[in-house]
């Protein structure tokens, strides 16, 4: 499978647009050496075949899909090579991209969770409003362990686990969490035999989760901040990193420390980077430490081969 990073930033994007942390300032002024990132997605093809998936539609798909020419094969006067969305969670930075796609001829092929679904109907209602355009078909992600695949999509099939996590703050049960609000997904290539676990929002490691990263070839994971009370110290807000459903990068139990137990011929990659987190920063000894770990930090147009 061919793998394309749309988005490598978290909510917000990087720089942040009122932002004006360190590495906001710092990279607007060119003081910090850093690849500004637009928010969280990545299309998945296989080897063989235009068409592939976009997992989550982010509120820059517009611009990725500019700057990505694989998303669109130009074969009919309208077109796209997005055979189909799957959703990880109903986040704004994951849901919004969704509106953007009202211009197609036929319903939007849509996989996500029934929880995530009730929240994009309800909270933030995407799937009504687009109803009124291009309407949606939506197919139900299950949590039962098997696996789905994307009609017009050979080769590849997905399959979910629920995660620890945070629904968004629409969402009423943001505070008590239902499974589905927050999905792993590990990508197979039957063809390859290759696969990634791909997890941009994951709020704690359970023991099923770690044995899905330690069977993967590759993990794409979340890599929102380094430390739990980054934005607190920073004074951009007061939500701490566990609070908000990411497992921060250093420090005990951190995501640095799991990923370093992953079998040695695993990729670690990092994505969904907050604006705050100093790995973006290429400077930094956090990004140095994290180099040595063998752990890289996803960037905007990255190619990945499965
Ligand atoms: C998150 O992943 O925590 C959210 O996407 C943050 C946001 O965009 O508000
Ligand atoms: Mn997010
Ligand atoms: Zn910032």
């Amino acid at each position: 499978m061919r793998i394309t990073v749309l988005g490598s930033a978290g909510g917000g994007g990087f720089p942040q647009w009122n932002c004006n942390c360190p590495n906001c300032a710092g990279v607007r002024a060119g003081t910090v050496r850093a690849k500004p990132r637009t928010q969280s997605s990545i299309f998945v093809r296989p080897d063989h075949g235009e068409d592939g998936v976009l997992f989550n539609a982010s509120p820059d798909i517009l611009e990725q899909i500019r700057g990505s020419p694989v998303l669109q094969p130009a074969r009919a006067l309208r077109d796209t090579a997005i055979a189909g969305v799957v959703l990880i969670d109903g986040q704004v930075d994951h849901a919004t991209g969704l509106f953007m796609l009202r211009e197609r001829a036929s319903p939007l092929p849509l996989w996500c969770t029934d929880s995530v679904a009730e929240d994009l109907s309800q909270g933030n209602p995407v799937l009504r409003v687009l109803s009124h355009y291009c309407g949606v078909a939506r197919h139900p992600i299950a949590l039962d362990g098997n696996a789905f695949e994307v009609p017009g999509v050979p080769d590849l099939s997905f399959r979910a686990m629920p995660l620890t996590g945070k629904a968004a703050p629409y969402s009423p049960h943001r505070e008590q969490q239902v499974a589905g609000d927050n999905i792993g997904l590990t990508l197979f290539d039957r063809r390859s035999g290759k696969s990634l676990f791909y997890a941009p929002g994951l709020g704690a490691i359970t023991p099923p989760v770690f044995e899905a990263m330690a069977t993967a070839d590759a993990v794409m994971v979340d890599g929102t901040f380094w430390t739990d009370d980054e934005m607190v110290r920073l004074g951009v807000s007061g939500k701490r990193a566990r609070e908000i459903g990411h497992l921060p990068q250093s420090g005990e139990g951190g995501m640095i420390e799991w990923l370093t137990r992953l079998p040695a011929a695993t990729r670690r990659m990092l994505i969904h980077i907050n604006n705050t987190n100093p790995i973006l920063d290429e400077d930094s000894d956090e990004h140095a430490l994290l180099r040595r770990a063998g752990i890289e930090p996803c960037e905007d147009g990255m190619t990945i081969q499965l």
